[in-house]
């Protein structure tokens, strides 16, 4: 891809919405990548598949045949053919994503197709945990975006709409402390920016990342 914006953070930090707007203004397509670990989750949950059996759960993964939308306005997750584009946002699949997420070989299969995915666009934004690091270390402009924990529960609770929100505050916590195991997105690595959104409004964060982009 001629263009390639790299966006990782953590739950909450409102990477998704803030790529998503970045890519639309930018006429570039869009990728999800916490979607492909979430639709691989949902697979291996409805195949049976053992999330304790390393082995059998990297075979299923290595054989889905995962289909995802790089149109920011259109979102869609296919797998197997099933659409599961509402079903990957469920509390089980989140709470099961870690345990296939922290799978090495698991992450091997989905960095390869992500990168096939980037180099078929010709613009491409980009998000997720290991993009800057991992799977786009190249990119153009790579962008760590942070938010102090307040604000990104806040937002989680309001984005979900959730009534018991010290149960999906502990989810929340959990979930980055597992994932914090295998990508350490909390800390910049040597050329990534980091952009702070705590204090921001949405549209103050798209135009920062717009502004670090400076086509
Ligand atoms: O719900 P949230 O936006 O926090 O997460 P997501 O972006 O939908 O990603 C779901 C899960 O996929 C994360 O909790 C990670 O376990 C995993 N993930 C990953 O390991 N690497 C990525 N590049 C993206 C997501």
């Amino acid at each position: 891809a001629a263009l390639v914006v790299a966006i990782d953070g953590p739950s909450g930090s409102g990477k998704s919405s803030v790529a998503k707007e970045a890519a639309r203004r930018l006429g570039a397509a869009y990728l999800d990548t916490g979607a492909m670990y979430r639709a691989v989750t949902w697979h291996c949950l409805d195949a049976g598949t053992d999330l304790d059996d390393a082995d059998a759960v990297a075979q299923a993964v290595r054989a889905a045949e995962l289909e995802i939308s790089t149109d920011p306005s259109l979102e869609r997750v296919r797998i197997h053919g099933t659409d599961v584009t509402e079903t990957i946002r469920l509390p089980f699949v989140s709470e099961a994503v870690s345990a296939v997420a922290t799978n090495l070989d698991v992450r091997e299969e989905m960095v390869r197709r992500q990168r096939a995915l980037i180099a078929a666009q010709p613009r491409i934004v980009a998000e997720g945990r290991d993009i800057t690091t991992v799977v786009a270390p190249d990119a153009k402009t790579r962008i760590l975006l942070t938010a102090s924990e307040e604000a990104r529960l806040r937002r989680r609770g309001i984005q979900l709409g959730e009534a018991d929100a010290a149960a999906l505050q502990r989810q929340v916590i959990e979930r980055d402390a597992k994932d914090s195991t295998v990508s350490n997105f909390t800390r910049a690595s040597d050329g990534v920016i980091t952009l702070d959104s705590s204090d921001l409004t949405f549209e103050q964060t798209v135009q920062a990342v717009l502004t670090l982009v400076d086509e």
